[in-house]
């Protein structure tokens, strides 16, 4: 990674493999320090591709053999590659056997074979099982794999690898004792990047189910000895995502065995390796004393997420690296309507819809806006672990997500039929194959003749090919005389890294009206003999009229109704307007949205005014009135109440920002913060008393909705009793932090003294350490609350030094290392920008300590300085001299050093 020079890798560069790997035989002997790995393959030549070497991938291998058809060969090195240019000419299948050697324990960047809790593990995407052994390491080799495992029986009594156990047995004892052996076929032919091992010391619960179909599968979820009481619930979630796939989209499992195990040093959240899956154990392991609402909410979607991959990934993969979003836009998508369906009424799921517009428009806007930019097909990259992004992933879900929208039908009005359609015409054609985001378009415009997507599919493309997110204009005009209301939609795109002028999107509009006494008024288009509720304009030009008829008054228009389409919205509704639509839209994400967009306009009004903010009312009486209403109102969900009632982040505030000052931003939200906590200190003592009580625990979205409420009732609470010196509040709520039934209740409560202020939150923390040192999860939550707390007078950063210094931290343990670090540098702006530096110096610094253990970790947290050329001086300076700082550095990884001089580049 470190060695050579960084070279782009260019889409337009693809060319198909040399050869083909059409099996591989595999057999490893397990040894911490030297694990040997003999491979051998059947290769031959691809009939459509030139006569050349083949050039296989390795890194960080020792190479002891290689021979052709049983016999010596000739072979040399280039850069990481071992060139072998003497193979049998023509097209026959020959032998090719490599052995190597490598050294799990010493792998801390958890790529590849590592140690981890004295097990083995293995994460081979995107690039990682070339750190196991010599192979064409790119996605559209798909191979048949089978896998022996041999080790000592006492350390390593579990040997896993992909598909069917076929044998098992005892090896000749080592100098260690008895050893054993296990060997693995996997039916299904994969990418290497989908190959894993892991053997260690490992109890699994297991649950026998039946398929519609009558076939019979084994569900294992493996876990350390001591943490089986926590895998009630990622089995649930495993049983209710077989099920579902095979109820919405006809995708069985196709596999008599599926495993999932859980590991606590792990790079990213779960990887989908074909039939074992691997895991984060944050994304595992759960019971209700442990684990939040939060935490059983990305358990269900993560294991859903990865099994659906078995279909959307596995068997249909990539072609390439540029095409990611063809299996993860794709999933994310499928991951965000299981846990829309699992959570069942109308208004759960809303409230998922609008947690996950909250991470796009959060994440991946700022992520659109900035020096990382890129579409959602990339054309170019230097190190593909940057390109995991929330661009590839969210924004490409939500491309996944207007698809579906833009083949409905008057019968099929979301699409989902006509979808389902096309994703089976995507398997029929392409099941065994590594294609394209092309090829899946295509699929499912051909399943769907006639439809928007049909009839504009090269325009829709643009979104796989342009990156930036798109602004839609929207002006109505009313015409009193002939009773008409049209609409003008025009749009436009801002400049990204290399690509200054964009083509038209294709943007699903779907838009209602309402009259200015909240009815919702019936649309007709001009021409049209129908009349309905809500309709969807597929605008496709630069910019389009649209004209509804027989309108009786001068109506509000609710556009972008559940966030049809990824863009900025700039419709020009006044505060008048937007009340109307917090208090009457039924449509629950643009109730919502009014009310985010409410508090924003006050607060961006607030912070361009050039006075002190301390005290002074931010948020209108009237916006005040509207908000109680919404938490007193009588049939809204506590969980949509808990989104409503809460503050745009700083970060968000900051995006709208062209020059941020992170100082005056937290200071503002704080005094807004105070505002609602004090003006409706009555209505949160209501909410909380009246949401507190759900007897025993169960992870449903209605009674984590409840939970939310009451805990975003008791920070309020606590807010304002911090201003109030009122005890009384506090004290309750400390003791409800000792007496509570749950982690949610528990950690809601701590969390509330901690953000508050208050004194007794100092109290709470340890006697919550001390509960909880056992539990790493815990542990991780009880960082990750410090690091973030807002910053009082400075004081964020020297706890988070002290912390670095606490015998529970750990820099090797991504886990850990994100619960203190990236917590403080990525979600604590005004913690972090400091007018004395002292919080860029810290990153730079965490960067680089990082950088020489696990530089897919630390590419991570050098994007926390994304956006440091709008920031305010000072800053703006301070901010560029530290990430000039880190740039100095010669050895830096390809990861960092590619975040790095693209921030750079900004300037
Ligand atoms: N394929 C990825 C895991 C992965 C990501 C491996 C990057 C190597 C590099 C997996 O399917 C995934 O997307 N995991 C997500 C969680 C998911 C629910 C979005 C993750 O790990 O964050
Ligand atoms: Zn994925």
């Amino acid at each position: 990674m470190r060695e050579g020079q960084p070279t782009a890798i260019q889409l337009a560069a693809y060319t198909a493999p040399a050869f083909w790997i059409d099996t591989v035989d595999l057999t490893f002997d397990l040894d911490p320090a030297k694990t040997r790995v003999l491979n051998k393959m059947r290769l031959r030549r691809n009939p459509d591709v030139a006569a050349q070497p083949l050039r296989l991938d390795g890194e960080e291998l020792n190479l002891a053999r290689v021979l052709v058809n049983g016999g010596g060969t000739s072979f040399k090195m280039d850069g990481n590659q071992l060139v072998l240019e003497n193979l049998p000419e023509g097209h026959d299948a020959f032998d090719l056997e490599i052995f190597t050697t490598c050294n799990p324990e010493k792998n801390t960047q958890l790529m590849g074979l590592y140690v981890s809790n004295e097990s083995f593990f293995t994460q081979c995407e995107a690039e990682g099982f070339r750190r196991i052994t010599y192979f064409l390491d790119r996605p559209d080799v798909m191979a048949s794999y089978t896998v022996t495992l041999r080790a000592d029986k006492a350390k390593y009594p579990v040997l896993l690898s992909n598909g069917n156990l076929v044998e098992q047995g005892a090896l000749e004892d080592g100098p260690n004792g008895p050893r054993h052996f296990a060997k693995w076929v996997d039916p299904h032919k994969k990418p290497c990047y989908l190959f894993a091992l892991v053997a260690g010391q490992l109890v699994a619960r297991e649950q026998r189910i039946v398929s519609r179909s009558g076939t019979e599968h084994l569900l294992q979820v493996f876990v350390r000895p001591g943490d089986l009481d926590k895998t009630e619930h990622a089995m649930n979630s495993l049983m209710a995502s077989v099920a579902w796939d095979e109820a919405r989209f006809g995708l069985p499992l196709d596999l008599e065995r599926f495993m999932i195990v859980a590991t606590s040093d792990f790079n990213m959240g779960a990887m989908e390796n074909k039939g074992l899956n691997i895991f984060n154990t944050k994304y595992v392991l759960a019971n209700p004393a442990t684990a939040t609402d939060m935490d059983f909410g990305n358990i269900e979607s993560v294991v859903g997420h990865e099994y659906f991959h078995n279909w959307t990934g596995n068997r249909i993969t990539c072609r390439d690296w540029f095409q990611l979003s063809l299996k993860e836009g794709l999933t994310v998508f499928r991951d965000q309507e299981f846990s829309q369906d699992m959570a069942g009424e109308a208004s759960a799921r809303a409230v998922k819809r609008i947690e996950d517009v909250r991470v796009l428009r959060t994440v991946q806007f700022a992520e659109d806006a900035g020096p990382m930019a890129h579409p959602v097909r990339p054309d170019s990259y230097v190190e593909i672990n940057n390109f995991y992004t929330v661009t590839i992933y969210e924004k490409g879900a939500e491309v996944v997500r207007m698809m579906q929208t833009l083949v409905a039908t008057p019968t099929d009005s979301l699409g989902r039929d006509g979808f389902a359609k096309g994703m089976k015409l995507y398997f029929d054609r392409h099941d065994g194959q590594a294609v394209t985001c092309d090829d899946f378009a295509q699929a499912i415009a051909d399943a769907n003749p006639g439809s928007a997507l049909a009839l504009h599919l090269d325009t829709f493309k643009h979104w796989y090919s342009q990156a930036g997110t798109p602004r839609l204009q929207a002006t109505g005009a009313y015409n009193a005389a002939e009773r008409t209301y049209t609409l003008t939609l025009s749009q436009s795109c801002p400049a990204t890294p290399d690509q200054d002028r964009k083509a038209p999107f294709v943007i699903p509009v779907t838009l209602g009206l309402l009259s200015r006494d909240g009815a919702a008024l019936p649309l007709q288009l001009a021409g049209s003999s129908e009349a309905a509720p809500q309709h969807t304009l597929v605008l496709t030009e630069a910019s389009a009229s649209y004209s509804f008829v027989n309108i009786d008054s001068e109506p509000v228009p609710s556009l972008l109704r559940g966030f049809s389409a990824p863009v900025v919205l700039e419709d020009g509704l006044n505060a008048d307007d937007l009340l109307i639509l917090l208090a009457h839209d039924s449509d629950p994400f643009n109730q919502w949205e009014a009310g985010q967009r409410l508090m924003l306009q006050s607060a961006l009004v607030a912070i361009q005014q050039n006075k002190d903010l301390t005290g002074q009312p931010v948020l209108s009486d009237a916006l005040v009135a509207a908000l109680r209403n919404v938490l007193r109102h009588p049939t809204l969900d506590a969980a949509f109440k808990d989104l409503a009632l809460t503050l745009p982040s700083e970060n968000y505030i900051a995006d709208q920002l062209d020059v941020v000052d992170p100082q005056r931003v937290h200071a503002l939200r704080e005094t807004m913060r105070l505002q609602l906590a004090s003006a409706l200190q009555a209505d949160w003592q209501w909410a909380w008393d009246a949401h507190k009580n759900n007897g025993a625990y169960s992870p449903d979205a209605k009674s984590a909705g409840r939970r939310a409420l009451s805990g975003l009732a008791m920070t309020m609470l606590c807010v304002a009793a911090v201003q109030s010196g009122d005890a009384v509040t506090p004290g309750r709520v400390y003791q409800q932090f000792k007496d509570a039934g749950n982690m949610t209740d528990r950690f809601n409560a701590l969390s509330a003294l901690v953000v508050s202020g208050h004194a007794l939150a100092q109290d709470a923390l340890a006697l919550f350490h001390k509960l909880f040192q056992h539990e790493a999860l815990v542990i991780d939550k009880w960082f990750a609350l410090q690091a973030g707390a807002p910053d009082r007078a400075g004081d964020v950063l020297p706890r988070v030094r002290q912390l670095m210094q606490h015998p529970d931290f750990s820099l090797r343990n991504p886990n850990r290392a994100r619960s203190l670090i990236f917590s403080y540098c990525s979600a604590n702006p005004a913690g972090f920008h400091r007018a004395d530096a002292a919080g860029y110096v810290y990153w730079s610094e965490q960067v680089l300590a990082l950088d020489a253990i696990n530089p897919q970790v630390a590419a991570r947290l050098a994007r926390a300085m994304d956006r440091w050329s709008r920031l305010a001086e000072p800053y703006r300076s301070a901010a560029k001299v530290a990430i000039e700082r880190v740039a100095a550095k010669t050895d830096l990884s390809n990861d960092v050093r590619e975040v790095i001089s693209r921030a750079l580049s900004a300037a």
